[in-house]
Formats: C-alpha cells, sequence, structure tokens
C-alpha cells in the first residue's frame, strides 16, 4: 500500500463573507485550513476587481496561517514589494500577465518569499520549462480565472500530469497547486494526476461542516 500524499489545503477567501473577513478566517484557521488563499483581481487581468495588499496586512495579524497570495494582475511586478511587506507568504504571478517572468520571479525571491507561477487554461504547461527550477509553487488553474463558484475544467487535469512527471525527472521543489471547482467530488481525479495543494472556496464556504469538507480534501472519501 502506497503512502497517501500528504495534501495540502488552501480556502480562498474569495468565497467568504467579505463583511466579516477577519471571522471567516479564524472559522477557517479552527477548521483546519493549511493556508489562506488570496485572489488578488484587477478587474484587467480578469474581468472581476477583488482586494489588494491591504486586505493581506488587515488579516496577517488575524492568522498564523501561511498566507497564499494569487496575483491575477496585469504587470505583477509593480506590486511584489507591497505584498511582500503585507506579510504574503507565497506570492503567485501569472506566465500571462507580464514579459519578463524570470526577471519578477527572481524580485520574488530576493524579497525572501515563495515564488509561484500560474497558467491559465489555454497556456501550455511547457511555456513553463525554462523558470520551473526557480519557483515554489506552479499553479494550474482549472477553471477561467476571475469567478469562484465554477465547474472544474478536466481537460487542465491533463498539465497536472505533465507537471508531476517533470518535477520527478528533474528533481524540483515545486508543489502543484490547483484553483477552480476543487472539492470533495473532484478531489480524487486532481489528487491521481499529481495535485499537491487544494485552493477551494464555495466547497469550504458553502459547506454546512468547513471543517469536513477540509478533511474530505485532505484525506479523500
Ligand atoms: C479564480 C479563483 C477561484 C477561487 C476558487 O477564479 O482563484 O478559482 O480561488 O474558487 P472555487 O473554489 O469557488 O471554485
Ligand atoms: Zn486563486
Amino acid at each position: 500500500m502506497g503512502t497517501r500524499p500528504s495534501i495540502i489545503v488552501a480556502s480562498s477567501v474569495l468565497a467568504a463573507d467579505f463583511s466579516r473577513l477577519a471571522a471567516e478566517v479564524h472559522k477557517m484557521e479552527q477548521s483546519g485550513a493549511d493556508w489562506l488563499h488570496f485572489d488578488i483581481m484587477d478587474g484587467s487581468f480578469v474581468p472581476t476587481i477583488t482586494f489588494g495588499s491591504q486586505m493581506v496586512s488587515a488579516l496577517r495579524k488575524h492568522t498564523r496561517l501561511p498566507i497564499d497570495a494569487h496575483l491575477m494582475v496585469m504587470h505583477p511586478e509593480t506590486m511584489i514589494e507591497e505584498f511582500a511587506l503585507a506579510g504574503a507568504d507565497y506570492i503567485t504571478i501569472h506566465q500571462e500577465s507580464t514579459v519578463h517572468i524570470h526577471r519578477v520571479l527572481t524580485s520574488i525571491i530576493k524579497m525572501g518569499k515563495k515564488a509561484g507561477i500560474s497558467i491559465i487554461p489555454s497556456t501550455p504547461a511547457g511555456m513553463l520549462l525554462d523558470i520551473l527550477h526557480m519557483v515554489d509553487i506552479v499553479l494550474v488553474m482549472t477553471v477561467n480565472p476571475g469567478f469562484g463558484g465554477q465547474t472544474i475544467i478536466e481537460e487542465c487535469l491533463r498539465k497536472v500530469e505533465y507537471l508531476s512527471e517533470m518535477k520527478k525527472r528533474l528533481g524540483y521543489r515545486y508543489l502543484i497547486q490547483v484553483d477552480g471547482g476543487i472539492n470533495s467530488d473532484t478531489r480524487e481525479r486532481v489528487v491521481r494526476a499529481g495535485a499537491e495543494v487544494l485552493v477551494a472556496g464555495s466547497a469550504i464556504f458553502k459547506a454546512e461542516k468547513p471543517e469536513l469538507e477540509i478533511k474530505l480534501l485532505k484525506e479523500g472519501e
């Protein structure tokens, strides 16, 4: 019997009640979430506007959990320092959002933060080959970003399998993260494909018992 992979659950505050975010963060911490996932959206890279680094600094003092900032913004190079200073632990940029990805990832690393790279459903995972050695997270979007509560795009799992294979073959350290439509039903398929960090918003915040949903995400049925 192979050992079960240890799965990290990153609870996305996108699905939280924005009028009481500190209480929602405390609830996530008590429910067993491993990370807090902040979906930063600028209304340009994606149609929605959510919140910026001020939200990270406001909630930083309310939790000891790692803060995972997912920058769905154009030109993230203009805001790496503010997210680092705000207390984000992981800063993930989109491959599609800036020209000089290597330079931006280097700036995240130089700020002492863990660097992530994310791709939308239409971007091949092969586009990341020359920077995989640098990153701590590869985030495969399993929906078209901008909205919570969407249905998983199954064909994105081929990219998870590819990245899992490359990680083994090249001996790289990155964690494979998936985001969008992740719940206790889709969990088995994404973990089997090689996902190690599961971002979930609706599944957790809409659950009667968030602690049970998080347990199911972590351990499976
Ligand atoms: C991009 C966002 C969402 C969110 C998770 O749109 O990144 O994917 O984190 O949304 P759920 O878990 O509600 O599908
Ligand atoms: Zn996200």
